[in-house]
């Protein structure tokens, strides 16, 4: 059951959104929510359009990324080049050090392949722990979220209420084409990950994420050895 503050918060952003011109609606939720808004980036193409938005309209969003040690040497680079291009903080969280030692002194640095719980209590420890640390004391989450990602994405509301974190969020380009999305990055000359030029659809991290052939589906990539229905990380969950 939804707390009248859950009620009042989605009301606000609504409001606050309830306009066809993305960086009105980016403002508006700055002004209606002050200091309350942050922004997730795993630097996507989706990642680096909103964050080009956020810094290029100098918005009061607080930017962040989790690190989890084990993203792509590309991925780095394009977290470089959008600090020397904007010149904005990105802060970073990290897992938290005794919970990684542990799990790597007990299963090995690659257990993830092993099982699935294994792979589920490394994206605990690598994403979802920081990610709790990350929106603490926020109200607005914003993501970069696509529908045309997944399956189950498609039927996704622009605005949800996150119980497990307490929080609202939002999907600017949850409706945007793959075709406007690259469209808007070369248009602004928009730093981006080299590895969505060779197949790589959705990026996370290198020893869990390939490439996809022509034609697959987009998540197709992400922990490929497992069943279809398992492929969450537990940063977003759906009912
Ligand atoms: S996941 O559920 O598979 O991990 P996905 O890669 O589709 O997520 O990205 C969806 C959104 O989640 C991104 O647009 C971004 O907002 C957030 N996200 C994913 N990975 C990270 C990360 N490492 N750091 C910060 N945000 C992330
Ligand atoms: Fe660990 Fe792979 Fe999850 Fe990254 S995606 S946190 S390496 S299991």
């Amino acid at each position: 059951m939804q707390t009248s503050t859950t009620d009042s918060t989605l009301e606000l952003l609504q409001k606050a959104t309830n306009t066809t011109d993305i960086i009105a609606a980016l403002r508006n939720i700055s002004e209606a929510f002050p200091g309350g808004v942050i922004f997730s980036t795993s630097f996507s193409w989706e990642d680096q359009a909103i964050s080009h938005l956020i810094f290029s309209e100098q918005l009061p969003i607080d930017v962040f990324t989790l690190d989890t040690g084990r993203m792509f040497t590309e991925t780095y680079s394009t977290w470089s080049s959008t600090l020397a291009r904007y010149k904005q903080p990105i802060t970073a969280y990290y897992p938290d050090a005794h919970l990684l030692q542990e799990f790597v002194a007990e299963n090995g640095p690659n257990s993830f392949y092993e099982s699935v719980d294994n792979r589920k209590r490394c994206c605990f420890i690598r994403k979802v722990e920081p990610l709790q640390r990350a929106l603490k004391g926020k109200q607005v989450w914003l993501t970069g979220i696509r529908a045309a990602h997944s399956p189950n994405r498609t039927d996704m509301e622009q605005i949800e209420w996150d119980g497990s974190n307490s929080i609202a969020k939002y999907h600017p380009l949850l409706n945007w084409s793959t075709e406007e999305l690259q469209e808007f990055i070369r248009r602004h000359n928009i730093p981006y990950n080299p590895l969505h030029d060779r197949g790589f659809i959705s990026i996370g991290c290198a020893p869990c994420t390939r490439a996809v052939k022509p034609g697959e589906d987009f998540r197709a990539g992400r922990w490929w050895w497992e069943d279809a229905d398992k492929k969450e990380c537990g940063l977003h969950v759906h009912k």
